[in-house]
């Protein structure tokens, strides 16, 4: 009798604790299928948008928001931190449809020459597109013909995204600061 109970006991505990680890085993990494994830075929898409940088007038949508002691000498605006939300449309017009926005920051972060280090969103709102975003984090020198930035990533229809960004300036107000960019964005996505 004696030994039965201890053996139930035994029993027991045995039980209690495999019920505990099982509640508590949270598995922290594991290896997956990339179809559990729906993920099929890359695809390669090509994306054009002009992208309207607005730092004049009553309604900017490029912002700055600090800057050194040394910002407004420098010959390159060295230190400038500008924060943008600035709209990205089918065509070179403001007026033309709006596809998305780029949400954001830029610094001038070159002693030589104007360089921007940027680090942005693309919040796209266009068909299948909207709601997905592309992360873009690179240099701009905006003086140079054709500039290179990557796509570091991306967010629904661009997840696991990654390709690069060809900017061209399309057409600069000198007086305003004002700037109208053209993009081809080259992305592999799921
Ligand atoms: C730089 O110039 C701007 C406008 O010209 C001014 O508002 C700002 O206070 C200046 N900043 C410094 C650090 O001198
Ligand atoms: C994009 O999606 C949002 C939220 O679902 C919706 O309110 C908006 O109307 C959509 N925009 C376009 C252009 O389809």
């Amino acid at each position: 009798m004696a030994l039965c109970i201890s053996k139930l006991v035994i029993f027991s505990l045995l039980f209690a604790s495999i019920m505990f680890f099982t509640a508590n085993s949270h598995t922290f990494s594991r290896s997956l299928r990339p179809e559990k994830l729906g993920l099929k075929k890359q695809k390669l898409s090509h994306l054009h948008f002009y992208f309207h940088d607005i730092v004049s007038g009553r309604n900017p949508t490029a912002v700055r928001v600090a800057e050194a002691k040394m910002t407004n000498t420098s010959a390159t605006a060295f230190g400038a931190v500008v924060v943008i939300d600035d709209p990205l449309t089918e065509g070179p017009e403001l007026s033309s449809k709006i596809v998305g926005r780029a949400q954001g920051i830029y610094t001038s972060a070159s002693l030589s020459e104007i360089g921007l280090l940027m680090v942005q969103n693309y919040v796209f709102t266009e068909g299948k597109y909207n709601g997905s975003t592309l992360s873009v984090l690179g240099r701009n020198a905006v003086f140079s013909g054709v500039r290179e930035l990557p796509i570091v990533g991306g967010s629904r229809l661009f997840r696991f995204a990654h390709g690069y960004a060809q900017a061209r300036t399309h057409s600069l107000d000198l007086k305003t600061g004002d700037a109208v960019v053209e993009y081809n964005v080259y992305v592999f996505h799921y």
